[in-house]
């Protein structure tokens, strides 16, 4: 150790410069390179590129070539000229065309997820165990914390078109992750956009899910409904789900909620949860497992990092969902770890 030329001092440098690649990756799609590249009729030089885009050819030339070298475009030369194109991977989730785009997601980690991790050291969590926020969006703490979830409207529906891309392609697996037949009523609490209750509609015809979210998200959510089969099958209900009554239901899905929230809110918010079931009633958590040691899932302790740079939340193993599960009444329960990120839990309610 102690030379440029050492393994140590390579991983340095990754770890360093890994912000540039995001930033890379974020300055291509917001430019529209990409979706640029999807329309048009054949691979496009520099120069068209730059034009496209409207910006400087030698800046331009430079993201190209450097896109190319993290495969997310390719490049032939005709004639001593370079011509660029998508890949596969860009294709599939760069472009806004696709339907498993994930360009609001990168708008949203680019834009505000970016600006909150940039105050990591100097203030943050670690000092203040508390959310980024009011640093990105120039708001009092104390007036963020009145709004139930720090952000201004235009984040709102930046975050929510976020969930969307994301709940779009992990929404199958989800659904899928157990035989839920048994169910004829679902409520999606905090379920957004209605993704994921699509998803539970098509898999079960027999089944009606209520999607619960705040009234602002659920006014909002109807942009993200195609009419289609499953309509008949899906409700909204707005409200809170500290304060107000939940829908009744025989299933309860909880996906990506509680990793956004402190312990006493997880309990309060299971605990409203178990008052609403009735024996044999069940609950479908869904989560991103920390490792039982806490040390080894890197991806995971990123997203824990995340949750408390961004939400009051953390990530949690699985022991540790399973005490909160067993501690509301939720027992039998079986976990699935879906491809990808995501785990999956069914628990069963069992009388008081
Ligand atoms: C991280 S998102 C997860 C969305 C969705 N379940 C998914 O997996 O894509 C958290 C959701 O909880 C909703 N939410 C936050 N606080 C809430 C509250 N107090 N009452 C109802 N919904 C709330 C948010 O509006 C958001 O839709």
């Amino acid at each position: 150790m102690g030379s440029s030329g050492d393994d140590g001092y390579r991983l340095l440098n990754e770890y360093a410069n890994g912000f540039m690649v995001s930033q890379v990756l974020f300055a291509a799609c917001e430019l529209g390179v990409f979706d640029l590249l999807a329309e048009a009729p054949g691979p496009l030089d520099v120069a068209a590129v730059a034009a496209g885009v409207e910006a400087s050819s030698h800046g331009t030339e430079l993201l190209l070539d450097t896109c190319v070298s993290l495969k997310l475009l390719k490049v032939e030369t005709r004639a001593g000229k370079a011509f660029y194109e998508n890949t596969e991977l860009s294709s599939a989730y760069l472009t806004r065309v696709s339907p498993t785009s994930q360009c609001s997601l990168l708008k949203y980690l680019g834009r505000t997820s970016y600006g909150c991790w940039g105050h990591l050291a100097d203030a943050f969590a670690i000092r203040e165990g508390r959310n980024q926020h009011h640093r990105v969006l120039g708001k009092k703490v104390d007036d963020l914390f009145q709004d139930a979830y720090y952000r201004s409207p235009e984040t709102q529906l930046r975050f929510m078109q976020a969930m969307h891309g994301v709940a779009k392609l992990t929404a199958r697996q989800v659904a899928t992750a157990f035989d839920l037949s048994r169910f004829s009523s679902a409520c999606d609490v905090g379920g957004c956009t209605g993704a994921l209750a699509r998803e539970l509609a098509r898999e079960y015809p027999g089944l009606q899910v209520t999607v619960f979210d705040l009234p602002d998200v659920v006014e909002l959510a109807v942009h993200f409904q195609p009419a289609g089969p499953q309509a008949a099958q899906i409700h909204f209900a707005a409200g809170d789900f500290f304060r107000d009554p939940l829908p009744s239901a025989e299933l309860y899905v909880l996906c990506r909620i509680l990793h956004d929230w402190s312990d006493d809110k997880v309990h309060k918010l299971l605990s409203k949860v178990a008052e609403s079931c009735k024996p044999g009633a069940g609950l479908l958590l869904v989560e991103t497992l920390l490792d039982e040691k806490k040390r080894e899932a890197q991806g995971s302790l990123i997203q824990s990092l995340n949750m408390l740079v961004q939400t009051e939340g953390r990530e949690r193993s699985r022991g540790e969902y399973q005490c909160l599960l067993e501690l509301h009444g939720f027992h039998q329960v079986q976990v699935v770890h879906l491809e990808g990120v995501l785990d999956a839990m069914l628990a069963t309610r069992v009388a008081p």
